[in-house]
């Protein structure tokens, strides 16, 4: 037999239903905050995400799926969404009569990382994406309708910690002193960061191999090397964030594993999530669209893993897959009336199931049972000589005779469930 990839799930049953709900959830309400959907290849030039995520990130050395189509150009499975949103963005030109534009993506992004609890290799993210926007209203707008989708879903258990990276002004003075701070501690860096303290020391930070981790306490934080114009845009979105009611934690350790951000950055973490707590995670990145090549746009967004967030979602009764009708068929000239109905059925709105073996009475109220059905309709040789069905309310258990003719009229369309 063959087996699916390592990493690479099959979403099913109750996890299926839920992904739906969630999905329309999203939709219902980034659509309160005017996001327009937008819906990206998954395949990308590679370079895109190289110059995007930048060379020296974790993604982009070791978990791409990188390769080389038929025609020898080089392509990469998106890891991730943004630098697609932006690459479209400029490609159709978008950024033009509307200075401010707002798109959302919900889809699959694959990253070779080593599979465990709440890690995979191919996983989901709804993400948002505003342009256009240079003040931290951007990021009020962004953390804002975050907060109100967890909060709509019910998920509390959640700790959000923001920080600043500064900008070109004021990021290489802290590099410089986390070069210098990690220059004399060599032999306490893995490999990876050995290597990346010349190229970017920032890496070092979110390092996550715990021989690293334990310099990390007493290394230099960016806040304290912040300019006035990054100082003063932070202390605003704080301004802001307490306008709104949103509870947030400083943490300087939060330097995010992509290159493309500036200003804010932030990341929601829940403990009931285990060792991969990050449920959703973001930023300000307002160089990428000028280094991709495109508009100068200041762009913030953020990306939550929708299989972190349905392992989250605990309460089950709102998920059962019921179904309006069963119908049991008994007997061959049942047969021709009983499909027939069921036809009826399903197309005025209502979902219908049977038994295509035509199994005993007994047997088909059992499947009628098991799969939940709200209603059954019993059609027998009797009923049919009668111009009648069996209606059963499968909660109540309660009978009632119904004629057929009644369906034909469309009387029906009454039942509500
Ligand atoms: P990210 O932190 O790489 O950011 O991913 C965002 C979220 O995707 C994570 O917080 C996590 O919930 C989920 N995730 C990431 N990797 C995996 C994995 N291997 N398995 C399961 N879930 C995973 C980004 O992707 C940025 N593009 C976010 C962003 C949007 N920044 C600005 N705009």
């Amino acid at each position: 037999m063959i087996h699916s990839i390592r990493g690479f799930n099959d979403i099913y049953g109750k996890e299926s239903v839920i992904f739906q709900k969630l999905e329309s959830l999203l939709r219902e309400i980034l659509k309160l905050w005017n996001f327009k959907e937008v819906r990206l290849p998954i395949l990308e030039k590679t370079e895109l995400f190289q110059r995007g995520i930048g060379d020296d990130t974790d993604i982009v050395e070791k978990e791409m799926y990188t390769f080389y189509d038929r025609n020898g150009e080089s392509l990469t499975m998106r890891p991730e969404g943004t630098a697609s949103v932006v690459r479209f963005l400029n490609e159709h030109k978008l950024y033009g009569s509307d200075r401010y534009l707002k798109f959302f993506y919900i889809g699959p992004m694959f990253r070779y990382e080593r599979p465990q609890k709440g890690r995979l290799r191919q996983f989901h993210q709804a993400g948002i994406e505003i342009f256009g926007l240079p003040h931290p209203l951007a990021e009020l707008e962004g953390i804002s309708v975050l907060q109100y989708i967890l909060s709509r879903i019910g998920i509390t258990d959640t700790t959000f910690y923001i920080n600043s990276l500064g900008c070109d002004l004021c990021r290489p003075g802290y590099k410089e002193a986390l070069f210098s701070f990690f220059d004399n501690k060599e032999e306490h860096l893995c490999e990876d960061c050995k290597r990346r303290k010349i190229k970017n020391p920032l890496r070092l930070i979110d390092c996550k191999s715990t021989k690293c981790q334990e310099n990390l306490e007493k290394a230099p934080k960016i806040t304290d090397f912040l300019c006035n114009n990054c100082k003063n845009h932070f202390d605003e979105l704080k301004n802001l964030l307490f306008l709104y009611n949103i509870s947030f934690e400083e943490n300087p350790k939060i330097v995010r594993g992509l290159d493309y951000y500036n200003r804010t950055v932030f990341e929601v973490h829940s403990k009931s999530l285990g060792a991969q707590s990050a449920l959703c995670a973001g930023g300000r990145y307002d160089r990428l669209s000028k280094d991709l090549g495109g508009f100068d746009l200041p762009a913030f967004g953020w990306a939550m893993g929708i299989e972190r967030l349905i392992s989250l979602i605990t309460d089950s009764s709102d998920y059962s897959e019921e179904i309006d009708f069963f119908v049991v068929i008994i007997g061959e000239s049942a047969k021709k009336e009983g499909l027939t109905v069921i036809d009826r059925l399903r197309k005025a709105g209502y979902s219908v199931e049977y038994d295509t073996f035509f199994g005993s009475v007994k047997s088909q109220l059992r499947r009628a049972d098991k799969l939940k059905a709200k209603k059954t309709i019993i059609l027998g040789e009797d009923e049919i000589k009668r111009g009648v069905f069996i209606l059963k309310d499968m909660k109540e258990g309660k009978e009632e005779v119904v004629e057929i003719n009644k369906l034909w009229k469309g009387d029906f369309v009454k039942w509500s469930f």
